[in-house]
C-alpha cells in the first residue's frame, strides 16, 4: 500500500524512516539535521561507525542505522543528487536512492517505511520531476512480491503534497480504467450484439455501464465502481472506453417498443438509470445519456447516484 501524507518524518510510528542525507553521513541541515536532533547521537555515532568501516555514502547509495530517540526502528540514510540541469544522471541516481533504500529495509526485515521528497530541498532537484520518479520507483517495487506493507511519503510542504495527491490519482485513474479495457476486451462485443438485438442475456452491467461507487455491495460491483465525477470524466475521454459507452447507449435509442425493463430485467435497469446519470454529469458530456434518461426514465435521474455524488437535483439539473 502506498500512502500520502503531510508532516514531519521524524514523528511518523514506522518500521524505518529514510532520512535525505548527504555523502559524508555526519548529519547537515534540513530533514538530515532534523533527523539526528530528534532521533538523538546514536544516530550520528551509527554514522560515524559507517563511515570508518565505508568512507561514507556514496550519491544514490544507502545506508541503516538505528534511529535512537525516534519511534521508527531504524534510519535508512541515502544520499539523493544534487541537480544540475538534468543531463549528470540525476533521474538514474534519484531512482537509485528509493530503490537501494527499499533494499536495505528487505534485508532489515522492514515492513514499513516512510520516505521524504528525497533532494527536493537543499540538493534542489525539480518537484514535480522528483515525484514522478519517487511514485514510479515504488509502484514498480509492488509489482514483484515483497514484504514491504506499507510505503508512506512524507511531504513537508504543501506543493510537493499537492505533487503527490494530484500524480497518485491520476495512476489510481490509470490502474482502474485499465481494468475496465481488460474485462471489455471479452466482453463488449458479446454486450454491444445482445444490446443490438434489444435483450440482454448474459452478466456484464458492472463492467458495461459503469456506476458510481456505493451503490452495491457485490465484489463485482466494488471492482468496477467508479470512485468519483472526476472518473467518470476520465472514462468518457478515454478513447475507446468512452467511444463504446456512447455507442452502446446510442444503440439504445434505436430499440423499439421496449422498457428498460423489457431490455435488462431487474435490478439492471436501475444500473443502466444509475450510468446514464453518472455520465451525464460529467462536464461537456455527450447528449446520449440524457436521451437515454429521456427515452427509459421520462428523464429521471437515479436519486441515490445524486445523493452519493452530493448534487442537489433541483439546483444543477434540468
Ligand atoms: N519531514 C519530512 N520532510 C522534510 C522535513 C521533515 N521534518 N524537513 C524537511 N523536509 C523536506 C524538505 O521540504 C524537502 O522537500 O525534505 C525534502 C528534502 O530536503 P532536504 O532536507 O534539503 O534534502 P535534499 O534536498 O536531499 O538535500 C540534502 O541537505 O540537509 C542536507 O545533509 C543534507 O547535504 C544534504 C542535503
Amino acid at each position: 500500500m502506498i500512502k500520502v501524507i503531510q508532516g514531519d518524518i521524524t514523528q511518523i510510528k514506522v518500521d524505518a524512516i529514510v532520512n535525505a542525507a548527504n555523502q559524508s553521513l555526519l548529519g547537515g541541515a534540513g530533514l538530515d539535521g532534523a533527523i539526528h536532533r530528534a532521533g538523538g547521537k546514536e544516530i550520528l555515532e551509527a554514522c560515524l561507525r559507517i563511515k570508518a568501516t565505508q568512507g561514507g555514502c556514496e550519491v544514490g547509495e544507502a545506508v541503516i542505522t538505528t534511529a535512537g530517540k525516534l519511534s521508527a526502528k531504524f534510519v535508512i540514510h541515502t544520499v539523493g543528487p544534487v541537480w544540475q540541469g538534468g543531463n549528470h544522471q540525476e533521474d538514474n541516481l534519484l531512482t537509485n536512492t528509493y530503490k537501494n533504500s527499499l533494499k536495505l529495509a528487505i534485508e532489515n526485515n522492514v515492513q514499513t517505511i516512510a520516505f521524504p521528497n528525497i533532494s527536493t530541498g537543499v540538493f534542489s532537484f525539480p518537484k514535480e520531476r522528483a515525484a514522478a520518479i519517487a511514485i514510479k520507483t515504488v509502484t514498480e517495487h509492488f509489482k514483484q512480491p515483497t514484504i514491504i506493507k506499507e510505503v508512506v511519503f512524507v511531504c513537508f510542504d504543501q506543493e510537493n503534497y499537492d505533487l503527490y495527491v494530484t500524480l497518485m490519482s491520476n495512476l489510481i485513474a490509470a490502474y482502474n480504467l485499465e481494468k475496465f479495457m481488460e474485462v471489455q476486451s471479452y466482453h463488449f462485443n458479446n454486450a454491444f450484439n445482445e444490446i443490438s438485438k434489444g435483450r440482454k442475456t448474459s452478466h456484464w452491467m458492472w463492467f458495461i455501464f459503469p456506476q458510481i461507487i456505493g451503490l452495491g455491495l457485490s465484489a463485482m460491483s466494488m471492482k468496477y465502481a467508479i470512485q468519483h465525477l472526476q472518473e467518470a470524466q476520465q472514462y468518457l475521454a478515454h478513447e475507446i472506453l468512452g467511444n463504446r459507452l456512447v455507442a452502446i447507449s446510442a444503440s439504445l435509442l434505436k430499440i423499439e417498443g421496449k422498457t428498460a425493463n423489457e431490455i435488462f430485467s431487474s435490478p439492471d435497469d436501475a444500473k443502466l438509470q444509475s450510468c446514464m446519470t453518472l455520465f451525464s454529469l460529467v462536464t461537456n458530456t455527450n447528449p446520449v445519456f440524457n436521451e437515454v434518461l429521456e427515452k427509459y426514465f421520462q428523464g429521471e435521474r437515479c436519486s441515490k447516484t445524486l445523493e452519493i455524488l452530493g448534487i442537489n437535483e433541483k439546483n444543477q439539473l434540468f
